[in-house]
């Protein structure tokens, strides 16, 4: 498959979030899974506390909800996810148009750097920098000469700020980021996430990251990282045939482990292999009918 101009040989990779910025961890999970891409969890320039737990729940069978809230190493979580021998993109994040470029002028050796303007998480960073994404990728764009690929959420408004992202250009978009939810516990009606809200992620966006990918793919054409809701291989085909040209997982890697980018792969290998297709002759298949 090809993407940003790279071929690939593995469709299932890695979604920002679920990777520590441990070099070893980030080696092993390369070696032994040998996913599509790696993508760090959302780098600043500078540390950030996690929010307090808890900050991650189960609601549902294959449905999480999360605030993290960004915690992350700062700059020499760069260095820590880049690995030899496996394609690593790193998300940067940050509250300015000069946090993001800095990020990504410390990326030399990545395959591209994702920018992280949809994180419902944390106020003043994710998709409160979406109010100025123009100044976010043009400044990443003078700072960097890697592929800038822009991460969404599942907003009224996507597929319009997906346009905007490719004009003011963007080479690559990653669709979805997790959608802002919330929950009480029935004993005192507090929130179930220390933060209050949470993003909603697993199988319960599936039918959202469909939408939202296939209407992108219809009305630009672009080229798509398909994220949100896959937990089986049928749930990845279903991403390439609204569009996207590679998978990333998050939930299915808290749900099964690393072994699920490989599980993953294998589905849709076998799937293909017994209708003598090839991956990239799906890729936007569902959004034509
Ligand atoms: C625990 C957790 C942490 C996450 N952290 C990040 C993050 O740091 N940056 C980011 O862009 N997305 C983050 N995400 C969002 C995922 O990359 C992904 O867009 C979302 O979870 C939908 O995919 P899924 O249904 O496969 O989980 C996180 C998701 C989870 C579950």
């Amino acid at each position: 498959m090809r993407f940003l101009g790279t071929e690939f040989e593995k469709i299932v990779g890695i979604a920002s979030g679920v990777l520590p910025p441990v070099k070893a961890v980030n080696e092993r999970v390369c070696k032994e899974y040998s996913p599509a891409f790696l993508t760090s969890k959302t780098l600043t320039p500078y540390p950030m506390e996690p929010h307090r737990e808890p900050t991650v729940i189960k609601f549902h069978e294959g449905c999480y909800m999360n605030a993290i809230g960004l915690g992350n190493p700062g700059i020499e979580g760069i260095k820590e996810s880049l690995v030899k021998g496996c394609r690593v993109i790193i998300s940067a994040g940050g509250a300015k148009p000069e946090e993001f470029a800095e990020v990504a002028r410390h990326s030399e050796g990545a395959f591209a750097v994702e920018l992280n303007v949809s994180s419902p998480n944390r106020k003043g960073f994710g998709e409160s920098t979406k109010d100025y994404l123009k100044d976010v990728i043009q400044a990443v764009k003078s700072a960097t000469a890697l592929p800038v690929i822009v991460k969404l959420g599942p907003w009224d408004n996507v597929v319009e700020l997906a346009g905007k992202a490719l004009e003011y250009g963007a080479d690559a978009l990653t669709l979805i980021n997790t959608l802002k939810g919330k929950l009480y516990e029935i004993e005192g009606f507090t929130p179930l996430l220390s933060y209050g809200t949470g993003g909603i992620s697993g199988r319960c966006i599936l039918p959202l990251a469909v939408r939202i990918i296939s209407e992108v793919y219809a009305e630009y054409e672009a080229q798509i990282i398909g994220v949100g809701g896959v937990l089986e291989w049928h749930d990845a085909l279903l991403l390439l045939a609204s569009g996207a040209r590679l998978v990333g997982l998050a939930s299915a890697i808290m749900e099964r482990g690393f072994k699920a980018v490989r599980d993953i792969e294998e589905g849709l290998r076998e799937y293909f292999a017994n209708k003598g297709l090839k991956p990239e002759d799906v890729v936007g298949i569902g959004v034509k009918r």
